[in-house]
This record gives structure tokens, sequence and C-alpha cells, in this order.
């Protein structure tokens, strides 16, 4: 098939609530690959939108004495405007099963399939998860309940449709086996092949007794079960049967992005309804993990929704998306907390890119009068520019493998280095020195990293790189990926200094600091000297998995890498601690934590829940004494 667009979907939500940031999570990782698509100058689709029939939907609206399209439209409407314009959601197609368009798809298919003797009438027996919209026979219940969400399940017996799932179990089976990418991550992909093994049971596909759906073509008792209407979306919105060309074009999709509780539609019903249609299936099938609050899921029946519009107007557009993207391993499950969403906001951006724009910028200015240095390439160390060729083919890869969160990481790594090149080239330094050659280099590298960052950082985040590339110099917005190559800008700008690019957060949630405590009895100066305090420089640091406030650091301390275990994972995210320096309680004796032993201790400033670690001013020879 011709296809030259790169077509990506959310699932289409349920205008039943009004949705939350796990909601935001699937749409902001959608977007987020649907402009990086973009940006390599390819023609994309990205479509989302709302499913919107259903006896879920009907019920609610029952309660609420509205008609079930009065009840769905304004939570439409805002999940349209203000959610998805505020998060910067750039799709291309918002489908409404209620639409026309899509109706008319569905019931083709729908006769199409009832034609070739892919559906048949009969009578269903068993039961029925309405939150999930979800059939469920006995024998698979757990303690009564539904086995995937836990809640009650009703009986159900009546007239129905049947889609004969077990004529193409054997080529959903092979077709799996032999295109290893299909279902992603790879764990759940194996889930299906168990799911599939243990023998696929016909699929009702239409109900009786709700009216709340598409009617069945010819069987207006009927209406046709939401889950079958809801993923030929898909089909609909790349324009099946109604606009051949667009369909060409775009089919078959290359990422469908799912939680990972859907990934059982997407995996098995939804290919079979493909391979019967004689349609080609999507490239992949992603299923993500969940936004957890403690344990349990994050939703709307659980009560422990976090409402997006409240983060957006409490942090704005940025840091909410790179904390979605960045924080949990795309296909990972994730606990959400707002502290964590302060932390990176504040150690990441504020700290990390924003300190970095602000030292380039001011030195800029203060040695060569805002006058962005021209490079004397013979005379420059490549540093910088390697590590941003590096970072430039690990976004590139990550963002290919659906591996967001690794793409953002990568591009901090090219901020941390350039910080570090800052304290390491001394540009203050080689000012008084009057190296101006060298210094004009160090300050080029500095600036053009930046707008190195600029550039890839416009998938992910909406404001930031404009604002960014402004105090750079840079006018023109980013319109290639290819500008993130390093040495790509024409020389010869002038910067623009401004406004930090982001304000530090107070965390609101931390407790107001407990008073000091009184003085201990005291101690002589023989006391005190029985701790070996020294100066050490972190060198790896990883969170203790299974933990809360667990990291493990090997710290160099000038004689040799000792291991610590510290309690400090609450104040700080490991990554930013590589390459800082800190002071170690170095004659501690050894000690056991969560099987790792611990050899010292870090000395850390406590202030309530924050801990603040010591480090001496200005950088030291490891291994100094403290005293
Ligand atoms: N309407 C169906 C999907 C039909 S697609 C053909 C549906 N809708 S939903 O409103 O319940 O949205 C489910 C999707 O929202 C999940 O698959 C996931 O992408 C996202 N999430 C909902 N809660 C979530 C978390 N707590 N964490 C991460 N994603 C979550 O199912």
């Amino acid at each position: 098939m011709g296809q030259s667009v790169w077509y990506i979907t959310t699932p289409i939500y349920y205008p039943s609530d009004n949705l939350h940031i796990g909601h935001a999570y699937t749409t902001v990782a959608a977007d987020a690959l649907a402009r990086f698509h973009r940006l390599k100058g390819e023609r994309v689709l990205f479509v989302t939108g709302t499913d919107e029939h259903g006896q879920k939907i009907q019920r609610k609206a029952e309660a609420a004495q509205v008609t079930p399209l009065e009840f769905v439209t304004p939570i439409v409407q805002f999940i349209q405007d203000p959610l998805w314009k505020r998060l910067g959601i750039s799709y291309d197609d918002f489908i409404r099963t209620t639409e026309e368009r899509h109706a008319k798809v569905v019931q083709a298919i729908f006769r199409r399939l009832q034609d070739q003797g892919d559906i048949y009438k009969g009578v269903y027996e068993g039961w029925y998860c309405v939150p999930d919209e979800s059939y469920w026979t006995e024998s698979k219940l757990v303690d009564g309940k539904c086995p995937d969400c836990g809640r009650p399940v009703e009986r159900v017996r009546q007239e129905s449709y049947f889609f004969r799932l077990s004529r193409y179990q054997d080529r959903l089976r092979d077709y799996i086996e032999t295109h290893p990418d299909f279902i992603q991550p790879v764990s759940r992909r194996h889930e299906m092949l168990n799911f599939i093994d243990a023998g696929l049971e016909d699929l009702s596909v239409s109900r009786t007794g709700i009216q709340w759906g598409i009617p069945v073509p010819g069987d207006p008792d009927h209406v046709i079960y939401v889950w079958f209407d809801a993923l030929t979306n898909y089909l609909t919105a790349a324009g099946y049967l109604a606009d051949d060309e667009r369909f060409q074009a775009a089919w078959p999709a290359n990422v469908h992005l799912v939680g990972k509780e859907i990934v059982r539609f997407h995996a098995v019903i939804w290919p079979i309804m493909l391979l019967a249609l004689d349609l080609p299936l999507p490239e992949r099938v992603f299923g993500h993990g969940w936004l957890l609050i403690g344990q349990s899921k994050m939703g709307k029946s659980l009560g422990n929704a976090v409402d997006p519009i409240a983060l957006l107007d409490r942090y704005g557009v940025d840091p909410v998306r790179y904390y979605l993207l960045r924080e949990v391993p795309f296909g990972a499950d994730g606990s959400y907390t707002e502290e964590s969403l302060i932390l990176r906001t504040n150690v990441d951006l504020a700290n990390d890119l924003g300190n970095l724009l602000s030292r380039t910028t001011a030195m800029i200015h203060r040695f060569c009068d805002d006058e962005v240095p021209t490079l004397v390439a013979e005379a420059d160390d490549g540093e910088l520019a390697r590590v941003a060729a590096e970072v430039y083919r690990e976004v590139d890869e990550a963002m290919e493998a659906l591996s967001i969160s690794d793409a953002l990481t990568a591009i901090f790594r090219l901020v941390r280095r350039a910080n570090k090149y800052i304290d390491e080239e001394k540009p203050w330094d080689l000012a008084r020195a009057g190296e101006r050659v060298r210094l004009g280099n160090v300050l080029y590298s500095l600036w053009e990293s930046l707008r190195v960052v600029s550039v890839l950082l416009t998938p992910f985040l909406i404001e930031t790189p404009a604002r960014l590339r402004a105090q750079l110099g840079l006018d023109a917005p980013v319109a290639h990926y290819r500008e993130a190559l390093w040495g790509y800008q024409p020389q010869g700008l002038r910067i623009r200094r401004g406004d930090p690019l982001f304000p530090r957060i107070e965390s609101p949630a931390a407790a107001p600091p407990p008073p000091p405590e009184a003085v201990s009895s005291l101690i002589s100066l023989e006391d005190f000297q029985k701790l070996d305090l020294r100066v050490a420089t972190v060198r790896e640091a990883a969170v203790v998995e299974g933990t809360e406030k667990l990291l493990r650091l090997v710290v160099d301390d000038g004689v040799r890498e000792r291991t610590i275990v510290s309690g400090i994972r609450r104040s700080y995210v490991p990554e930013a601690l590589v390459g800082q320096q800190v002071v170690i309680v170095a004659n501690l004796k050894p000690a056991k934590l969560r099987g790792i032993v611990s050899e010292g201790m870090l000395l850390a400033a406590s202030d309530g829940e924050t801990l603040s670690l010591v480090a001496p001013l200005s950088r030291v020879a490891e291994g100094a004494r403290v005293k």
C-alpha cells in the first residue's frame, strides 16, 4: 500500500466524566510523537476523539435526566477546549462516534461481516461490566467481579449478534509470531499470546435493551456493541469508504497508543476485524503503563483523579507536559505526586536548563557585549559538539522506539554536560587571562548547545523553545529536526537577555520548617575530631528499587570509590547528583541497607521533609578534609 502519512492514534475517551491526567498522559505522549514526526518533515495524521455510545453513558444521562447527546456534548467540548487546547494537543482530526461519517462506516462494516458469514445471530448469556463495557464468562470472573477493574458485573441474557473471532484465531497468532514489533512492549505481547492460546470465544457484538448506540442495519432492536463501534473510529478517521486517497495514504496506522488495560481490544478484537475486512494490520499497538496514586490506578471511580486544568493553572503547560513525558519510562507504571512534578520542574527546567541559559547569556553579555562569538574551529576542543551529535542520534532512536522519556533524558544530558563545561572551563578566568580565542569558543559552544536544545525540545514543550530562542537571539521558529545539527545556524547573532525561563516553584505541600531543635549537650574538640568528614564527588546515582526514600550512590573519596545508600530520594533526582560534590562521614561503620552495604553517610540539612545536601562552596579535591 502506498502509505505516505505517519498515522498515530490515542484511544477515544468516554465522555462520561471530565478527563484526568491519566488521559492527558496518553494524549500528550501521542502529541509529542506526532510533533516529532512533523519536525522530521513527514506528513502526519494524529487522531484523538470521544467514544460516546454505550450503556455507561446512557445510564449517566438517565441519572442527569438529559438525553445522552445532551449529556456528552458539553464534556466533549470541554475536552477540546480548554483541555486539549491548553495542553497544546496538535490533533489533525477529532472524531466523535456520534458523527454521521462514523455511523456509516460502522454499519457498512457490520453488514459486510454479516454477508461473509463472520457475524451471525445467537443468544448471549453471561456477564457484563458496564464501566469497562466488556463481556465476561462466569469462569473468568474473580470473586464474582470484573477481572480487569474489580467492579461488580451484571447478568445478561439476550439475543445477540456474534463475531466469529474463533475463525481468525490461528491467523492472528501467526501474525503476532511473525511480527515481533506489532504488540509492544514485549510483556504485553506475551500476555496477548497467552490470551489467544487460552482460546477465543466468539464475541457478542450487539445489545438489545439499550438504545444509545449505532443500530444494527436492518434490525433496529439491536445496537452495535460499543467496542466494535469505537475501534472502527481508526478507519473512519483515515477516510475508509469515504475518501480513498486519504485512506490509501494513511492506512495502516503506524501507532495505536493505548493504556495497558485495553491492549486486549486493540491486539485481538481489532486485528481480527481488520483481517476479516482484508485490511493490513497496524504497525504497532503500544500499551503504556498507568499513572498511579499510591498503589492504585488513577481513575474517576476511585475518587483519586487529578484535574489537569488545576495543574495547568498552577504550573503552566510546559512543566505539566515535561513531567508527564519525562517522569515515567514509557511503558511502565509510575506514581504521580505533585511533589515530584515540582521537583522535576525545579531540578531540570529551572535549575539545569534555566541556569544554563542565564549563565550563558550573562557571560556573552559581559565578555562579548551581547554578540555571540564566532567559533575558531582550529582551536576548539569539540567536546560539546561531540555530545550534541550523540544526543541528536539518541533522541531520534528513542522516539522511533517510543521511548519518550529516554529522549528527554538524552536532551538533558547535553544540558548537564554544558553546565559542567562552564565549571571546568571557567570562562571568567579565561577573560581575566585575556584568552580571547578560547573564551569565544567556550561561549559559542554553550550558546550553540542551547540552540540545539531549543530544537530538540520542540516536540515536547510548547512555549519554552521559542522563549529560549528569543534570548539566544533567534527569531525564526524551529522548522526541521536537522536544525539540531551542530553548526546549522549561521553565525553572527546577538543575544537578548530576558527573564528566567522557569521560576523555582516553592512546594505548596511542604510543611513549614519545624523550629530549630535546641542545641544538645556540649562535646569536646576531641569528640568532634573523631568524625572523619571528607569531600567526595558523586560518580553514579540510582534509585533503590522498591523503596521510596533511598538512593544508591557511588562516590569518589579521593582514594577509592565507595557505595553509600542515602535517604534523599524525595529531594533529589539521581541524574542531577552525578558530578556534584558532597560531604561524607568517611569513618562510619558500614551498614547493610536493603541488602546493599553502605560505607558512610552523606551530610544533609533537614528542613522538615526536604533535605538539602551539604557541599563545599567551590570545587575542592576529592578527599579534602572538612574540619
Ligand atoms: N473508550 C475506551 C477506549 C476506546 S479506543 C477504541 C476507553 N476510554 S477511557 O476514557 O476509559 O480511556 C482509557 C484510556 O485513558 C486508557 O487506555 C489510557 O490511555 C488512559 N488512561 C486512563 N487512566 C489512566 C491512568 N491512570 N494512567 C494512564 N493512562 C490512563 O477505555
